[in-house]
């Protein structure tokens, strides 16, 4: 949501006619958007802020404008204030939209600006967005959380939950789509909980799976996906969406979190591990060949050996394709920061290593299950390690590397971004596949 975050504004500015640069030492101005799910984040946050003082100080027309979840966080814009009274701009998630007035105002006033709305239930549309990636794109479906996890700060940050409408998100991707984007990644903190309240004020409303088929009418969109889901409100009528609509990808991130019914209660995750369980029986029935990742905390209080097993033990049954793990990181202002039993760090860590090794060792074993199969590819761009190969994603979201060099007919890279080829997947790693044209 933050990378979306990002385009938005580059989206913004663009349209006042400033430009991105390769080096940020060109930048005449410089966003810092910030995240703030875990302490490292708000961490580098500081570190690299109090860089940009010296040159902040030296050019008088560089501006600094920071933004992002932490600047939701009153204690953060008491530090600001305290130790950082050079930034230019300060603002926050629910005013994104405003960046262009507000550098306007800055540079007129030449004065100082912290601008933070509190949680809103207008939505600012029509929003312009300078893309990562041409033939993909972002796309908000909701805003905000109400499920208030224990650990987790982002439903203090990003507030509750509220959904575009279904006018509002179709014709947002049939803009896309005729801008040559074909695959669509809908985003929103609990893509599950989504209700569109139709424009014209019929009644009734659209759950996510409805929304899904609308999505999948649409001329020259060729994929769907979406993150994040939240096991609780998981529905019978999205995992048949999965069948239903032939654009809807293969693929589903479901965070367990922990497999220990003790701590998911204490997270407030209100679910069991036997209902995750069942979900994932639920899914693999209807789509055999789906892919299944997810993100798991390690360490949250009170977490004992057996607990920890337990996630283990859940790791191991379900076999994901993938899987994020994070250590548990105190926000501040949410519940489980005053909850006894702090793990200390080192049994974090020992129990990190055992479980990323768990999580490594399947995902590496997944992976050669694809040797030798024939896989459809979105071509995304020049692969990140090898400038002679190219890299895309396969419907269930396997990133595969390839070679130009082994097209048996001239294409140049140029000709292949954007389109969907068939790869054979010559030789597969821990967290991506390597393949040839065919
Ligand atoms: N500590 C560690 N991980 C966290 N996440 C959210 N809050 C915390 C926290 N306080 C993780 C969850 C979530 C992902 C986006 O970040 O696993 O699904
Ligand atoms: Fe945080 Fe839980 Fe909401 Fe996800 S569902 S954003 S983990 S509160």
């Amino acid at each position: 949501m933050n990378e979306h975050d990002s385009e938005i504004m580059a989206g913004l500015l663009n349209e006042k006619g400033l430009s991105r640069v390769d080096d940020v030492k060109d930048a005449k101005i410089e966003i810092l958007n910030t995240c703030s799910v875990r302490e490292n984040a708000d961490k580098r946050f500081f570190g690299t802020l109090g860089q940009l003082k010296n040159r902040h100080e030296k050019e008088n027309d560089f501006l600094v404008c920071v933004c992002g979840c932490m600047m939701q966080q009153q204690s953060v814009i008491d530090t600001l204030k305290s130790k950082y009274p050079w930034v230019d701009i300060v603002f926050g998630t629910h005013n994104l939209h405003t960046l262009p007035e507000l550098l306007e105002k800055v540079t007129q006033e030449k004065s100082r600006i912290i601008d933070i709305w509190p949680d809103t239930d207008v939505i600012a549309e029509d929003l312009p967005a300078e893309r990562l990636f041409k033939h993909k794109a972002l796309v908000n479906i909701m805003f905000g959380c109400n499920n208030f996890c224990t650990y987790c700060i982002v439903p203090y940050t990003r507030g509750r939950e509220k959904s575009r409408t279904p006018e509002a998100i179709i014709r947002e991707i049939e803009g896309l789509a005729s801008d040559g984007v074909k695959e669509i990644m809908l985003l929103g903190q609990n893509v599950n909980s989504y209700k569109g309240i139709p424009e014209d004020g019929s009644l009734g409303c659209m759950d996510f799976a409805g929304l899904i088929h609308k999505i999948n009418d649409i001329d020259g969109i060729e994929r769907i996906r979406f993150m994040t889901s939240h096991p609780k409100d998981l529905s019978d009528n999205l995992i048949k969406a999965f069948s239903e609509c032939d654009k809807l990808c293969k693929n589903i991130h479901l965070p367990v979190q922990a497999g220990s019914n003790n701590v998911l209660k204490r997270m407030n995750r209100v679910y069991t591990k036997e209902h995750y369980l069942d979900l994932i029986d639920k899914l693999r029935n209807a789509v055999p060949d789906i892919t299944i990742s997810t993100d798991i905390i390690v360490g949250f209080p009170g977490e004992t050996e057996d607990d920890f097993n337990e996630t283990l033990s859940l790791v191991n049954e379900v076999q994901y394709d993938s899987a994020f793990t994070f250590l548990y990181s105190v926000r501040h202002g949410t519940p489980a920061e005053k909850f006894e039993d702090q793990i200390p760090e080192e049994v974090k860590h020992e129990r990190f290593n055992r479980l990323v090794d768990a999580v490594n060792s399947i995902s590496e074993k997944k992976n050669a299950e694809y040797l030798g199969k024939i896989e459809k590819v979105l071509v995304e761009g020049v692969s990140k390690n090898n400038p002679f190969a190219l890299s895309g994603r396969t419907d269930g979201f396997k990133l595969v590397n390839f070679s130009t060099k082994d097209t048996p007919f001239e294409k140049s890279a140029d000709d292949l971004i954007g389109k969907t080829i068939d790869i054979e997947i010559t030789g597969t790693k821990t967290f991506s596949l390597e393949g040839r044209i065919v």
